[in-house]
């Protein structure tokens, strides 16, 4: 395959670490003679022909950087046909002949649909902190996201052990409980609530009942925000309403999605972002990369939605373990 020029672009959430992806997708192509263009502000921006050409210096300085230079959205008007068709004009317009998408799994979706309909050779680089995608151990941005939230956690289990008392701290992920069950372990929470299996109000209950009887003054659970009991708002009025119990919330937001970038995520960015080109040029398209077992994964794209990544389960014997 003798594509000259390729476009990058990041969509959806932002991550930490796509700065570092995209740096390494520029410098790649132009070592390896291929002219690449920058889209601004994800798919949106490809429809509007916001477009800039890249060079070396156009990427100094943003590898420790969180968010995405390129900024980024989650376009509507892309899930239409009538909006990819736009898109596909506009590259063709570009003389872009091909497309490195970093995102998540509903950017992926789009890329696959650009290939499928518009025949647009399209790569995607996984990014997102809720780590939800299949094909690859982690995603850009899960570890730094987990850092930041353990670092919030750490300060809460401070004051909730000075006051005794029973904190419940919601953490992001939309459907996917892979943050929660990583800090919550490495937080030493009591209980961690996901949207992988089924939450039971009554058993809470009991085993805030056991938390008091085994002596420990202070607890914390960590609840993923689609978790199916509620929010962390929900469960605290459940958990007084049902059994008289007081708690604390904390709901750590958006601040897991700033940040400068872990080192392990600036390497996972700098080495997919690399393979990508890489992959391009040896005529892959409508793939993930992802980094799999110590090496780099390569999957359709259509599997990254309809493959579920699944949380260890071996996981949640050893916390209720270890927090007892
Ligand atoms: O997908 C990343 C994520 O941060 C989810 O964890 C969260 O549910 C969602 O994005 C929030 O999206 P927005 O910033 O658009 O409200």
């Amino acid at each position: 395959m003798n594509n000259k020029t390729i476009a990058v672009m990041t969509s959806g959430g932002d991550a930490p670490g796509m700065n570092a992806a995209i740096r390494a997708v520029v410098r790649t192509a132009i070592h390896q003679n291929l002219s690449v263009f920058g889209i601004y502000e994800g798919y949106n921006g490809l429809i509007n022909g916001e477009i800039m050409p890249l060079n070396r210096r156009s990427v100094g300085n943003i590898i420790q950087k969180g968010g995405t230079f390129l900024k980024t959205s989650r376009c509507q008007t892309f899930k239409h046909k009538s909006g990819r068709r736009r898109a596909a004009n506009k590259l063709e317009e570009w003389n872009i002949n091909g497309l490195i998408v970093i995102g998540g799994d509903g950017s992926f979706k789009g890329a696959h649909y650009l290939h499928e309909e518009q025949d647009v050779p399209v790569i995607g680089i996984p990014a997102t902190i809720d780590n939800d995608i299949y094909g690859t151990d982690q995603t850009i941005g899960y570890d730094t996201a987990v850092t930041t939230a353990l670092d919030s956690i750490d300060k809460i289990r401070d004051t909730a052990a000075s006051h005794n008392r029973l904190f419940i701290v919601e953490v992001m992920g939309r459907d996917a409980g892979f943050i929660a069950q990583y800090v919550g372990i490495a937080g030493g929470a009591e209980e961690i609530l996901v949207p992988e299996r089924k939450s039971d109000l009554e058993e809470l209950g009991e085993n805030i009942k056991m938390w008091e009887k085994a002596g420990k003054g202070s607890s914390l659970i960590v609840v993923a925000e689609g978790d199916d009991l509620g929010n962390a708002h929900t469960i605290a009025k459940k958990v007084k309403e049902e059994f008289g119990v007081e708690s604390r919330i904390c709901i750590l937001g958006h601040t897991q999605r700033g940040g400068s970038p872990s080192a392990a995520d600036r390497l996972l960015a700098s080495r997919l972002g690399y393979y990508s080109v890489k992959k391009f040029q040896e005529g892959e398209e409508d793939v993930m990369l992802g980094w799999q077992n110590n090496e780099v994964n390569v999957v359709p794209l259509t599997h990254t939605w309809e493959k579920e990544k699944k949380l260890d389960k071996d996981l949640v014997e050893m916390y209720k373990i270890l927090a007892s």
